[in-house]
This record gives structure tokens, sequence and C-alpha cells, in this order.
């Protein structure tokens, strides 16, 4: 077979989303569109907002010679000054363009990262329930992942955290808002997260970087704060993108931000920028650098997932399912009525609703609904999931 037998074997486990997802067009083609209610998929239904369209067309507009051309493979020095300089005004850290690198998204910006900091056999840190593709990023580089639970609200769990370091340990990663409870970690949370690695490098003798995957940071609700992990942890480097925020994520834009105090931040930043080229990105996409450059403070209307998530966390709840009130990200993770959350999801099926069983993302027993869809399907499914939660427990 000239696949590898990994690949074949991932692919045989990877997606539980994308498992719901393809369920999708056969289910609306036997029951039309508008009857089936998919929250499969955490796309964003929402438009980028106007400006980060005018953005793109400004950028498209642009006839300065060799503007599509090779650049730097860290991004347009200009672009990455801008970035800079709105996370030292919203977190106070002083970085400039030299901690900077503009990547193919959040996604790629991890695989960079793990690329440059991994040995074989390394391992990686990271809580439960976790973003799928971690597995396979971690693994795309040689590490192994390693998943800690969390606590009860889905709070890292430090003790979990501490018993899980040894010498092999070159990272924990987290991510917050969280896909897929929508917890955002406290600062507290986040202090003692960074006391803790303080000491563990010390004691394994190896600094353990605190990798932050921060795609959902301006998806919050309530007044809630995500901290700053910059600030926190000398040791850290962010991964973002635009495709939440700015509902971008076909444009596949994001960026690193490296700590400026890292451990050798220079040979750390040189190791970024050739794993960003070597890893096949060469560098971010011109034209939606130069774009995002000038919608930097935008934010798609965050008022409209507030609204849904009340919506459907206050029916749910009502129904008789136990949740944890998301703070941010679009996602809720209820606890499956039943124990099995496979089979809970496939009661929901049949009521045409499409979710992700809580196992796909390390967390059986509970299941995950991405409610970036419209105000429609939320109404529409509510008498699914109520059926549903009564049929199971009569
Ligand atoms: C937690 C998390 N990290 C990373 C990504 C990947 O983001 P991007 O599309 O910017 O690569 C996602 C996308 O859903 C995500 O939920």
């Amino acid at each position: 077979m000239p696949i590898s037998t990994k690949v074949a074997d991932f692919i045989g486990r990877s997606s539980w989303i994308r498992k719901m997802f393809d369920e999708g067009p056969r289910l609306k083609k036997e029951h039309g569109a508008e009857n089936v209610f998919d929250f499969s998929l955490g796309n964003p239904n929402l438009d980028p907002a106007k400006g980060v369209k005018n953005a793109i067309l400004a950028a498209a507009a642009d006839d300065t010679p060799g503007i599509h051309g090779y650049m730097q493979n860290a991004g347009f020095p200009y672009v990455r000054a801008a970035v800079a300089a709105k996370i030292r005004q919203d977190e106070g850290v002083d970085l400039d363009e030299n901690h900077i690198v503009m990547t193919v998204g959040a996604g790629g910006a991890v695989n960079v990262v793990l690329k440059t900091i991994l040995n074989p056999e390394d391992e990686v840190i990271f809580p439960k329930p976790f973003f799928v593709e971690y597995v396979f990023y971690v693994d795309n580089h040689g590490g192994n992942g390693i998943t800690v639970p969390t606590t009860e609200d889905f709070s890292l769990d430090l003790g979990a955290i501490e018993a899980a370091i040894n010498p092999r340990t070159a990272a924990v990663m987290i991510n917050s808002p969280n896909n897929p409870t929508g917890r955002v970690y406290s600062e507290n949370n986040i202090r003692g997260l960074a006391a803790l690695l303080e000491r563990k490098s010390k004691d394994i003798g190896r600094p353990i970087v605190l990798i932050s995957d921060e795609p959902y940071r301006g998806i919050i609700y309530d007044d809630v704060v995500v901290p700053s992990v910059l600030k926190a942890y000398s040791n850290s480097i962010v991964v973002t993108s635009f495709s939440k925020d700015l509902s971008l994520p076909g444009e596949r834009i994001g960026y690193i931000a490296m700590n400026p105090e890292i451990d050798n931040a220079g040979l750390m930043m040189e190791g970024l920028i050739l794993a960003n080229r070597i890893l096949g990105f060469v560098s971010a996409p011109s034209l939606m650098q130069r774009a995002v450059k000038n919608v930097l403070r935008d934010l798609v209307d965050v008022s409209i997932y507030k609204r849904r998530r009340d919506r459907l966390y206050e029916a749910l709840t009502s129904f008789g399912y136990e949740c944890v009130k998301p703070e941010g990200a679009f996602y809720l993770f209820p606890k499956s009525p039943i124990k099995d959350d496979v089979s809970f999801v496939v009661a929901l099926q049949k009521k045409l609703i499409l979710t992700v069983p809580g196992t796909g993302f390390g967390e059986p027993g509970y299941f995950r609904i991405a409610y970036c869809v419209s105000d429609q399907t939320i109404e529409g499914s509510l008498k699914g999931f109520e059926e549903a939660i009564r049929e199971v427990r009569s």
C-alpha cells in the first residue's frame, strides 16, 4: 500500500467532527436542508465585517512591484510591527516585529512551534478535552502528546499537570477560550500554571515552553478577561489566527508571538522562521498579511454569538442537560445524559441534530455543540434536543 500505515491508522481514528460533518449532506438530501440541524463544525457562519472585506480589496489593488513575490519567511516587517504594537498595547509586553512570525493560520503556527522545539520522543502535555488536531500535530514532529484531566469546571488542574511533567517534557499547550468547553482560564489559574512551570523547569533542568493557542481570544462574553500568558511566563509562545475573530478560516492567516524573554530568544526566532520555511509554508499569504494589518482591531459581532450561547444554554439546561456555561468561543460542551456519549450523539442524529461526541476530544461522557450556526438552526433543533434527553431517560 503506497500510504503509510501510520497515516492509514490516523485516517481511521482521525476525526469525529468530520464524520459528523460528512453525515450532514446525506441527511440534508434525505430530509431537506432546513430540517437538519448541523452543530458539528467550528466553521463561523458570520460573514467577515465590511471593513475586513474592504481591507482585502485594498490589499488586492496594491500595485507595488514585487508585492506578490516571496518575502522574508517571517512575513512583511511592517505587518509584524503592527501585530507587535497591538500586543504591546493590549498586554503590556515589550515585543516588536522581531518576535512575530506570520503563519498559515493557528494550525500552521502550532506546527511551526512544535517543529522548532521538539526532539524525538519529547512530550507535550495538554489538558482534556482538547482540540483534536493536537494529537496529530505533536506526532508530526516526533513528539508524544500527554493528556491530563481538567477540573470539574474545565479549569486547569495544576496537580495533574505537575504529575505529568518529567525530564522529557518539552512543552505544555493550552487553549483559552477553549474549544470545546468555552472555558477561559482565569488569571489565578494562569499564574498558578506559570509558577508551576518555573519550578518544574528548574527541577527537570530544561525550560518547559508554554504554548498558548488563542484563536478565540476576541470571542468572549460577560466582561470575561483573557489573561496574558506572555505577561505571566517568560518561556511562552502565543499561537493564534484571524480565523474566528474575523471569520476568515478559509484565508489561512495567523501568527506566532514569541515572548522576548524566552531562553535563547534569538535562536528560537531563527528556528521558528526556518520551520515556517521548511514545513513548506514558506511564508503566510502575502495578500492576507497586508489585509489583516489594517483590521487588527476589528472583530465579528460577538453579541450574535452571545445571543446564541444564551438561547441554547438556557433551553438545554431547562430540558435537564448539565452544562458549564461557556465564557468564550462558540461551543457548548454538555454532559451526555447517558454514559455512552457516542450512543447519545446517535440518538440526537435520529432527531437530525449533528453534534460531536466528547470521545473525539478525549473526554467521553460529554458532547460538543458548535453554535456558530444560524438562529433558525438553533430554534429548529430545540424540540429534538428536548425529546432526545426525555427518551434516553425514560
Ligand atoms: C483550538 C483551536 N486551535 C487551532 C485551530 C486552527 O485554527 P486555524 O483555522 O486558524 O488554523 C482551531 C480551529 O478550529 C481551534 O479550535
